[in-house]
C-alpha cells in the first residue's frame, strides 16, 4: 500500500508524530494483560550465557542501549557490534551464545552476513526487526516484529524506538528467566512502559523549546552530544540523527570521557547537549556540563523538571521532558534527539527525508 505524508511536510515528521501509536502497536504485540508473551517457541534466557548483539547505523545504537538493559537488569553478559566489523573479524562464538540482530530492513548485507556467520555456531538466532519477510526474519530461529509500520525517512525514528521497546520487553523476560527481577517489580515496570505512549505524546507537545533551540544550532559547526549510561548510546544516535541530515559535524561522547580528549574541542562556538534526566548518574553528568560551561561551552541540557530546577539556570538552553522511570529514558529522549535533529536540519534547508548520500536500506556491501 502507499505510505503518504498525511498532511505533514515530510515523512520524518509524520514517522516522529506517530510513535505513541506504533509504541502501543508494539508493545501489545508483547505483552498481555499479565506479563510478557513472546511468539514461539520464545526464549528461555535462563539458559542463555551471553548475548552477542550486532546491527548497523541507528539498530545498533538501539543494541548498544540494550546492552546495559541486558547486563543490569538481567545479569547477562552482553557484546554488541557493528556488523561490517563483526563479519570479519573472525569472533569465536562461545557455547550458550544466543546471537541477536537488529535490522529495521531486515536486509542490511553486513547485519545478514553477519548473521550467517553465526549460524550453526550460535545456540541460537534472534531478530529484531520491522519486516517479517525479510531476509534477517527468514533466516532467524526467532524473528520479533517491532511494529512500526513502514518507515520512509532515510533517519530511523520510530523504528529505533520501537527497537528499543523489544529490547527492553526482551531485557524485563531476560531479568525474570534469570531470577534478577520479582513478579511484583515487573509489574510494576509493565505498568510504566503501558504508559509510555502517552507520556510520549505529553512529550510531543513540548516540541515548540526544541524548534526554537534548533534555529540556533543550525548556526553552529561542530555539536557535541554527552551523556552517560543509558544516555551515552542515545547521546550516539543524537549525534548521527544530526549528521545525517543537517549536515553538521556532531559527535557523542560518554561524559566522563570528556577529561580525555573532546573538552580540548570546546569554545563559545561548540554548542554542546547534555542529555541528563534526574537519575542516579545525574550528579555526576552535571558536573560534566559545569566543565563544559567553565571553559564556555553553551550547553543545551535536555533533562526533567527535577533536573531544570536543579541545573536548567546555568545552561544556555533547557529543554524539559515528562518525567518517566529512569529505565525508560532512552525511549522518551529519543525524542528531543530525533526533533533537535529534524527541526535543525529544517532550518539549514536540507532534503531532510532523502538526505545526501545516504540510503534507507544498505543492501551492497
Ligand atoms: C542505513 C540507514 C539507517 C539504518 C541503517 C541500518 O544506514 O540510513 O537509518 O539505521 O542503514 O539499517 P537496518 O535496516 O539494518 O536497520
Amino acid at each position: 500500500a502507499r505510505v503518504d505524508k498525511d498532511g505533514y511536510k515530510h515523512f520524518m515528521a509524520k514517522e516522529i508524530a506517530e510513535q505513541p501509536t506504533v509504541l502501543s502497536a508494539a508493545l501489545s504485540a508483547y505483552l498481555t494483560e499479565t506479563g510478557i508473551a513472546l511468539p514461539d517457541p520464545g526464549v528461555d534466557f535462563a539458559k542463555v550465557d551471553r548475548l552477542t548483539m550486532v546491527a548497523c547505523g541507528t539498530a545498533y545504537y538501539a543494541c548498544f542501549t540494550a546492552k546495559y538493559w541486558f547486563e543490569q537488569l538481567a545479569g547477562l553478559p552482553v557484546e554488541v557490534d557493528i556488523a561490517s566489523e563483526f563479519r570479519y573479524r573472525e569472533p569465536p562464538i562461545t557455547p550458550g551464545t544466543t546471537a541477536l540482530f537488529v535490522s529495521q530492513s531486515g536486509e542490511t548485507a553486513d547485519t545478514l552476513a553477519a548473521l550467517r556467520y553465526c549460524a550453526g555456531k550460535a545456540e541460537r538466532i534472534l531478530s529484531v526487526v520491522n519486516v517479517p519477510e525479510s531476509s534477517i526474519a527468514r533466516e532467524s530461529d526467532l524473528a520479533l516484529p517491532i511494529h512500526a509500520g513502514t518507515e520512509i525517512g532515510v533517519a530511523s525514528t520510530k523504528a529505533f524506538t520501537c527497537q528499543l521497546t523489544v529490547l527492553l520487553v526482551l531485557a524485563l523476560k531476560a531479568a525474570v528467566d534469570r531470577g534478577r527481577m520479582t513478579e511484583d517489580q515487573l509489574q510494576d515496570v509493565l505498568a510504566s512502559l503501558r504508559a509510555l505512549p502517552g507520556t510520549f505524546n505529553a512529550a510531543l507537545g513540548r516540541g515548540d523549546d526544541i524548534r526554537d533551540t534548533a534555529h540556533e544550532l543550525a548556526e553552529a559547526r561542530d555539536i557535541l552530544f554527552l551523556g552517560r549510561g543509558l544516555m551515552y548510546p542515545l547521546a550516539l544516535e543524537g549525534a548521527l540523527k544530526l549528521k545525517e541530515i543537517s549536515y553538521i559535524h556532531a559527535e557523542a561522547y560518554a561524559s566522563g570521557e570528556l577529561k580525555h580528549g573532546p573538552i580540548a574541542l570546546i569554545d563559545q562556538s561548540v554548542p554542546v547537549v547534555v542529555m541528563a534526566p534526574k537519575d542516579s548518574l545525574f550528579e555526576k553528568t552535571i558536573s560534566n556540563m559545569q566543565e563544559v560551561m567553565a571553559r564556555g561551552g553553551k550547553v543545551v541540557l535536555v533533562t526533567d523538571a527535577a533536573g531544570a530546577s536543579i541545573a536548567g539556570a546555568d545552561a544556555w538552553k533547557t529543554i524539559v521532558m515528562p518525567e518517566i522511570r529512569e529505565v525508560l529514558t532512552p525511549l522518551l529522549y529519543a525524542l528531543p534527539a530525533q526533533l533537535l535533529a529534524y527541526h535543525t536540519a529544517i532550518a539549514k534547508g536540507t532534503d531532510v527525508d532523502q538526505p545526501r548520500n545516504l540510503a534507507k536500506s544498505v543492501t551492497v556491501e
